[in-house]
């Protein structure tokens, strides 16, 4: 049987020129059928709060939900690296807190890994949890839980000053110890000198093919919704429409007394 993907495993990716596959999930079924079809990472994002739960930004999403949602997400794996994003509040307030919340996604949820947002100012607990042996993904450029700060989710390292404080930043997270770094909507050519320049994969998403691998949330993917899919998404199918195909046709059948 092929074992798990692991934190360092994903170096030697990078090292053989190998391109990392990650892709979101939040429940049992959808982490099984990505475990089987062989993606490299499974995040269980915050992202969850947007696309599973329905608001309008991840800051509402806590501790006890994510956990809830990796748990799961664990159950239904056997050869992913599951990585639990850290929720809004759950790390920024004390180096202790983040110890005690990244210790429940790995003690109580099973996760294998955490990814935590930000440069600089994550630096004291991204040092603290390496240290004690639990593997950090990094995430920069546009950081969800800031959206308030940057008036929206548009395009980061525009500019000189904003791509050398980018190219910082990798470069410390990565002196700090994380094993990988997420670069969302981080202009292309700036996202290529950055993975460049560093010994750790990094992970694109609306960043450009030159990332050493891509992270898609699972939803813009698959099309699950008929409103809303961001620019940077590709979609391999459009599942809502089946969904409601096959809901109607229930219907109908009901209703008629078919079935
Ligand atoms: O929460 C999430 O799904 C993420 C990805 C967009 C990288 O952080």
């Amino acid at each position: 049987m092929q074992s798990r993907v692991t934190a360092p495993s994903l170096r030697e990716m990078k090292e053989r020129g190998e391109k990392i596959t990650v892709l979101t999930a939040y429940d049992y079924p959808t982490a099984k059928l990505m475990d089987e079809a062989g993606v490299d990472v499974i995040l269980v994002g915050d992202s969850v709060g947007m696309v599973v739960l329905g608001f309008e930004n991840t800051l509402p999403v806590t501790m006890d939900m994510m956990v809830h949602h990796t748990s799961a997400v664990v159950r239904g794996t056997k050869h992913a690296l599951v990585v639990a994003d850290m929720p809004f509040l759950s790390y920024q307030t004390s180096v202790e807190d983040a110890v005690r919340n990244a210790g429940r996604m790995l003690q109580e949820a099973g996760a294998q890994a955490v990814k935590l947002e930000g440069g600089a100012a994550a630096l004291p607990v991204v040092k603290k949890l390496t240290g004690m042996g639990i593997p950090v993904m990094g995430h920069l450029g546009l950081i969800p839980q800031s959206v308030h700060q940057f008036g929206g989710y548009s395009i980061q390292g525009r500019g000189d000053d904003a791509a050398l404080q980018l190219r910082q930043d990798a470069k410390a997270l990565q002196e700090a110890g994380v094993f990988a770094i997420v670069l969302e909507l981080v202009t292309p050519d700036l996202a290529k000198r950055i993975s460049n320049e560093l010994l750790i994969p990094t992970i694109g998403i609306g960043s450009g093919s030159d990332c050493d691998g891509q992270v898609q949330v699972m939803h813009d993917l698959i099309g699950y919704s008929e409103e809303f899919v961001p620019k940077h998404a590709k979609q391999y199918t459009k599942i809502a429409g089946q969904l409601k195909d096959a809901f109607r046709a229930y219907i109908s059948d009901v209703r008629s007394g078919k079935f």
